[in-house]
């Protein structure tokens, strides 16, 4: 274990700060302690009962196929459609004067309002626009939106009519978008002109039609759906591109929609692994939407009348589950907005929760860290007291943040739920429940009622209460992936092959002395730079592509906004170097913007540092370890196992010559 995790485990024995859940949430509390007795007595009655949450078009067989492992089917024989249960049956019901999306455009008044009986109208236009199209059941649509509406129409369009979307987040490289619609053979894209980012149009469909040259005669692409959002000027292929506006607008509201098979595919979104090639994590109909719907109603503790707020952005899973599915599928009314936290100003989302009445509040330890550091001069401007829950996701959230988060945003009453969970797992794993649990500041506690998760050492024994070990889960889940996109196999290597019959994250935690469980982070050649995945090897591959790169390692390093920042070793091949063997800051600058380029900009390095060797042991391995060390400004570990122990003073010694760039 890093030196990092041990001062974590250090620092977490002295935390004995406990908030009990306010009385009057405890009493009205959706889901209360007898919750975890009734899921394992049962697990399968527990999860059918919450999947009877849904409506279904016939109702399943069984409620879990798991004859197969890793391979889980999920109410088996079932079919339903998730728009339908996340947007028509709340019309049925009366609520179709509910709104569901009060949108938030960054410039400022510029907003929509949107009923659920008004969303019906335009998913249901969308759909029969991809079927004019040409989108046929199973086929693949990526969406490379900004937060629009239409991101989250466009997703459920594709749903109703049973196309899988692939979401890219929008901050993406034309090089990501290419692979991934590649990968799962994307037929349309739908992108827009641009959207708004800090006071400026900022322009997406150029991205596009970058990636579809690139791909060239290989492209699947058939169509480009273009919503226009900021007017800006687009090139245009007549024989790709269609407006949205042309496409949709005219379409008739009504569309009958296919009950589609519980397992039928409902997305594929890319994540990175420990390897350069990002994974298609496949989720499907009924076991997502009964996972993301029962989660998001007992973590959250939602009511009819709460306004819910998930500042993710839809192109990460958080938004797949937690903007777009779990709460419409509750039939919630939620905030979306467009910006980003400091455009206009820095209490914009302070401004956001005081105009709309916010309820309930979810963001990352990353965001929430900012606002600390911007000073608490600036939530004080705005009325927060509406707030009555607090969720954090993404990484493990420091007990000072926590804290802060707790009284600054939550007026030292309103709980905070630290949410553990992946793209993976589709839906929250370990949480407290805010109307049970004494949550204490950095931990997310127990696996909620129906999930079995553990922490183990080497050997797959589950370590003693007070000691840390590997996060894995024992048993099957009903939002879990189903599998790689097109690769079975790297399926059962990645999560099945360490320990057999148990799933393992990737992430190291540890039992408190209760047994609650506090999540360290990461163990495998996974960073997580403010709450994002992004693979130590894409990374190195990306600057490996570059022309003058030899050879270079990547690793997190600690910071105290992001969480980890990337830093990267780089050796440079000699025709790059002058004679000194040193290269200029302008080329450091270029590599930064390199990797920004090929990967996007959340991938560019903090810092580049050009060495003349990198740390290896006697087999070739390289030390991250080490380079860890020097990336965070400590005295470097134990180098006896490096093949060459000089190469540390010779990298020591470059850290002091200039030879690296930070901002
Ligand atoms: C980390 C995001 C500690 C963890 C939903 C996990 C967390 C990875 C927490 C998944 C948390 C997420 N405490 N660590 N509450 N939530 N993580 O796939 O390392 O983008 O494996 O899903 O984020 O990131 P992903």
């Amino acid at each position: 274990m890093s030196e990092n995790k041990s001062e974590a485990l250090a620092n977490l024995s002295n935390e004995t700060r406990r908030f009990d859940p306010p009385a009057e949430l405890a009493e009205s509390a959706n889901v209360k302690a007898d919750a975890y007795d009734r899921a394992s007595e049962d697990r399968e009655a527990f999860w059918a009962e919450a999947a009877e949450r849904l409506d279904w078009g016939r109702k399943w067989d069984q409620v879990l196929d798991w004859s197969n492992p890793p391979f889980a089917k999920w109410f088996v024989g079932g079919t339903l459609n998730a728009a339908v249960n996340c947007v028509d049956r709340h019309v049925d019901a009366g609520n179709g004067d509910k709104v569901a999306i009060h949108w938030v455009g960054e410039p400022a008044d510029d907003t929509r309002d949107i009923t659920y009986a008004e969303l019906k109208d335009e998913v249901s236009k969308a759909a029969n626009a991809l079927t004019e199209l040409g989108v046929e059941k199973g086929d693949r649509v990526a969406i490379y939106l900004p937060m629009l509406p239409e991101t989250v129409i466009a997703m459920l369009a594709c749903a109703r009519i049973g196309a899988i979307h692939t979401v890219v987040f929008g901050g993406f490289s034309s090089d990501a978008l290419a692979s991934r619609v590649t990968d799962c053979d994307a037929k349309v894209i739908i992108t827009s002109d641009g959207g708004y980012r800090r006071g400026a149009p900022s322009s997406l469909k150029p991205a596009v039609d970058e990636a579809i040259e690139k791909l060239g005669e290989d492209s699947p692409v058939q169509k480009v759906l273009v919503v226009r959002r900021t007017g800006q000027d687009v090139e245009w292929n007549d024989d790709l591109d269609v407006w949205w506006h042309d496409a949709v607008d005219g379409q008739s509201t009504e569309h009958e929609a296919e009950m589609h098979d519980s397992e039928h595919p409902l997305y594929v979104m890319y994540t990175s692994g420990t390897t350069g090639k990002p994974k298609g994590i496949l989720h499907t109909t009924g076991g997502y939407l009964t996972g993301t719907a029962y989660t998001h109603w007992s973590v959250f503790d939602l009511k009819d009348d709460d306004v819910y707020w998930c500042t993710a952005d839809v192109g990460w899973v958080t938004g797949h589950s937690y903007l777009v599915y779990g709460p419409l599928a509750n039939g919630a009314t939620q905030v979306m907005y467009e910006g980003t936290p400091d455009a206009p100003h820095k209490g914009r989302w302070w401004e956001i929760v005081q105009q709309y009445g916010v309820t309930i509040f979810y963001t990352a330890p990353t965001a929430i860290r900012t606002f600390m550091k911007w000073g608490d001069e600036i939530p004080a401007e705005y009325d927060l007291t509406s707030i009555r829950v607090l969720g954090s996701v993404g990484e493990p959230i420091n007990p000072e943040a926590y804290v802060w988060y707790r009284s600054t945003i939550g007026g030292d009453k309103a709980p905070v739920v630290d949410t553990w969970w992946q793209t993976e797992t589709g839906q929250i794993m370990i949480s407290p429940l805010p109307g049970v649990t004494s949550g204490k500041p950095g931990s997310a506690m127990k696996p909620l009622p129906g999930i079995v998760a553990d922490v183990v050492d080497d050997d797959a024994n589950s370590v003693p209460d007070g000691s840390g070990g590997y996060l894995v889960l024992r048993e099957p889940w009903p939002a879990m992936l189903r599998t790689l996109w097109g690769d079975d196999q790297r399926f059962k290597d990645t999560y099945w092959s360490r320990w057999p019959g148990l799933y393992f994250a990737g992430d190291g935690a540890k039992k408190d002395d209760d047994g609650d469980i506090w999540v360290l982070g990461r163990v495998d050649d996974v960073m997580n730079v403010s709450g994002h995945r992004l693979s130590t090897t894409e990374i190195e591959s990306a600057l490996v592509s570059h022309p003058k790169v030899a050879e270079a390692a990547v690793v997190g390093a600690a910071d105290e906004t992001t969480g980890q920042a990337v830093c990267a070793f780089v050796i440079l091949k000699e025709s790059a170097t002058d004679d000194e063997g040193t290269a200029d800051d302008e080329l450091i600058q270029e590599l930064r913007q390199h990797v920004a380029k090929q990967i996007g900009a959340i991938a560019r390095p903090r810092q580049v540092m050009i060495v003349p060797e990198l740390p290896k042991t006697r087999s070739g391995k390289i030390m991250r370890r080490l380079l860890k060390d020097v990336a965070e400004h400590r005295d470097v570990g134990d180098v006896t196992t490096l093949a060459d122990s000089t190469v540390m003073d010779l990298i020591k010694d470059k850290e002091g010559s200039g030879s690296s760039s930070e901002d």
